[in-house]
């Protein structure tokens, strides 16, 4: 096997640990995105070396294909309904371990399949652990039709909330538009720094064209985060509280 750079090594590490909190017969949710890439991989490692018995339902259909890939039967959600546990990686965690997540454009199926979960844990790397949510570019989902009006409307939700100025794209690859598995687009805001989450996410969500954002608050239970040396580091709300 190749060696694995500090930064794989972290997330690995992270999953391995994700991975522990499996147990026999449970109804799983698996995130998107490399972290969880590398949890796939060691889920279906122990699902064939202990014959767990697992429903599982993916969060895109990236994660669908690899898992499938390892033998991992995918289920649709509503076929198997709630959730014990969801496995996810994020884009940034916050000491309230809420979350910016659609980094890979996944975040509405995320979303729907963290709060059909019983309990989200995150995993990542120490980069992603940050004091403020909002370095990192801020994913709406939105529907093609009148895209650019629903541009302009939250344009004006972020100058509503004193965000005013901030640039706000439409997410590219190859020259043409990034498409979600549900066919809509993304816009990404560049924030800098996001003072109420909870006063933003609710104002873009009210817009008619948007149809989800990458903020994920008071969903994540616990975020486990590995580190370049292979250990991991466990943060709850409560010990951050502390
Ligand atoms: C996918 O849409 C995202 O929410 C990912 O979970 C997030 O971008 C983390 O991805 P990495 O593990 O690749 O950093």
């Amino acid at each position: 096997m190749t060696e694995l750079s500090p930064a794989d090594t972290a997330k690995n590490a992270a999953a391995v640990a994700a991975v522990a909190l499996v147990e026999d017969g449970m109804r799983l949710g698996l995130g998107t995105g490399s972290t969880a890439a590398f949890m796939v991989r060691r889920l279906a490692e122990r699902v064939q070396a202990e014959g767990l018995h697992l429903r599982c339902a993916a969060t895109s259909q990236a994660t669908a294909d690899l898992a499938k890939s390892l033998g991992l039967k995918i289920e649709a959600l509503d076929d198997i309904g709630w959730l014990d546990l969801t496995l996810d990686g994020a884009d940034e965690v916050d000491p309230d371990l809420n979350l910016i997540k659609g980094g890979g454009a996944a975040l509405l199926r995320e979303k729907i399949v963290a709060c059909a979960s019983a309990r989200m844990v995150v995993m990542a790397d120490g980069a992603k652990v940050v004091e403020t949510l909002g370095a990192f570019l801020l994913p709406v989902e939105v529907i093609p039709f009148g895209w650019q009006t629903t541009r302009q409307l939250v344009l004006r939700v972020l100058d509503k909330l004193e965000l005013e100025g901030r640039a706000v794209t439409r997410r590219m690859h190859a020259g043409a538009p990034v498409l979600t598995d549900e066919g809509n687009f993304i816009l990404d805001l560049a924030l800098e720094a996001i003072p109420d989450p909870a006063a933003l996410s609710v104002a873009l969500n009210a817009l008619p064209g948007v149809v989800e954002n990458g903020l994920f608050l008071g969903i994540c239970d616990l975020a486990i985060i590995g580190q370049p040396d292979g250990s991991v580091v466990e943060l709850t709300v409560e010990e951050i509280a502390e």
